[in-house]
């Protein structure tokens, strides 16, 4: 038996518990990993509550929390190509695994290998907030010398995209509470702190003409307050609120195939891509990680430290 954290029905943190199973058994293009390094991001937490049902592959309770996980293959399903066991992976677990797990399964075509030289911890981080920034800045394809606002640039997609967007030469506004002043000035982002007064104001200071682009990473209220800075709504990017839709702009288009994991691990190594890793968390304490991104305010990215 291996332990796992999950939940037994939709709701809260207080439905969050350790339980033990068996290792999975992986299906049609499923392979089993030993888990090294969970990520943690906010849909796990959406996963729990039950607001939207069927993102984790919708397996019977109890579930098992996490969608993205490092480690190392111990047996193939069938119908697998281009993985062989005891290689070292990272990837998604779309059919229901979940990472929170010492063992779990992950969909094969949405798993790649880890390329030497690049760290289980960093590769657990790419699966969802990487290739987020990766998808995000194609889809605005602005050129050298645009401006783009990130809005919410201190998590973990925000960090990513802006050291991205500061490597392909563009100018990077980035809004977010005081404490993320530093790893975002950091990277090289113009920062405006959204708790100390008018974000439009402050923006339109550092961007008297507007921006070329934004990619929102908050949704809600803070995105219609940002949107009239684009010159273009078409150019806004919004990676968590479909409304942005109303709003003329555009939701992010999503790669989750092997090729694009691929991609985000090359950009990694070349330090490209570098994601912030705030906190690394052992798996007796998964509750602590996920609490810290359910709190909306996370710094980078959040990660368990399974095995
Ligand atoms: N579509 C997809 O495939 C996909 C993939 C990844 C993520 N997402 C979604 O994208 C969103 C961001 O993901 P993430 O992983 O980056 O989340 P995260 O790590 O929790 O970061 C969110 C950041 O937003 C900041 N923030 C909160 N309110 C803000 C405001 N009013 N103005 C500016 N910043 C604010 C928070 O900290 P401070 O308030 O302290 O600055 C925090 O740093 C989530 O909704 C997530 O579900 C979607």
């Amino acid at each position: 038996m291996v332990q796992a954290w999950g939940f037994g029905r939709f709701g809260g943190a207080e439905v969050q518990e350790l339980f033990d199973r068996p290792d999975p058994v992986p299906g049609r293009g499923e392979v089993l990993i030993r888990v090294d390094i969970a990520g943690v991001n906010p849909l796990d937490h959406v996963v729990r509550s039950g607001l939207v049902d069927g993102l984790d592959g919708g397996r019977p309770f109890p579930r098992v929390l996490g969608m993205e996980a490092a480690g190392t293959v111990l047996a193939l399903g069938t119908d697998v190509d281009g993985l062989e066991e005891g290689d070292a992976v990272f990837g998604f677990a779309l059919t229901g695994g979940g990472t929170y797990a010492e063992t779990t399964v992950l969909s094969a075509p949405n798993t790649a290998r880890i390329p030497a030289g690049l760290s289980a911890t960093v590769a657990a981080t790419l699966p969802v907030a990487g290739t987020t920034a990766v998808d995000a800045l194609d889809q605005l394809d602005l050129p050298s010398g645009a401006t783009v606002l990130v809005n919410g640039v201190g998590g973990g997609v925000g960090l990513a995209v802006a050291g991205l967007a500061v490597g392909r030469e563009l100018r990077v506004i980035g809004t977010g509470s005081a404490a993320k002043r530093e790893p975002a000035e950091a990277i090289g982002v113009r920062f405006i702190d959204y708790t100390a007064g008018d974000v439009v104001a402050a923006a339109r200071e550092l961007a008297p003409d507007g921006v070329d682009g934004i990619i929102d990473l908050v949704g809600g209220t803070s995105l219609r307050t940002v949107v009239p800075l684009a010159r273009d709504s078409r150019n806004v990017i919004a990676v968590g609120d479909q409304s942005v839709a109303e709003l003329g702009g555009r939701f992010v288009e999503r790669r989750l195939d092997r090729e694009n994991l691929e991609r985000a691990a090359r950009l990694a190594l070349d330090g490209v891509l570098a994601p912030v890793i705030s906190a690394v968390h052992p798996l007796a304490d998964a509750p602590a990680a996920l609490a810290t991104v359910e709190n909306g305010h996370a710094a980078g990215k959040v990660v368990i430290k399974v095995t």
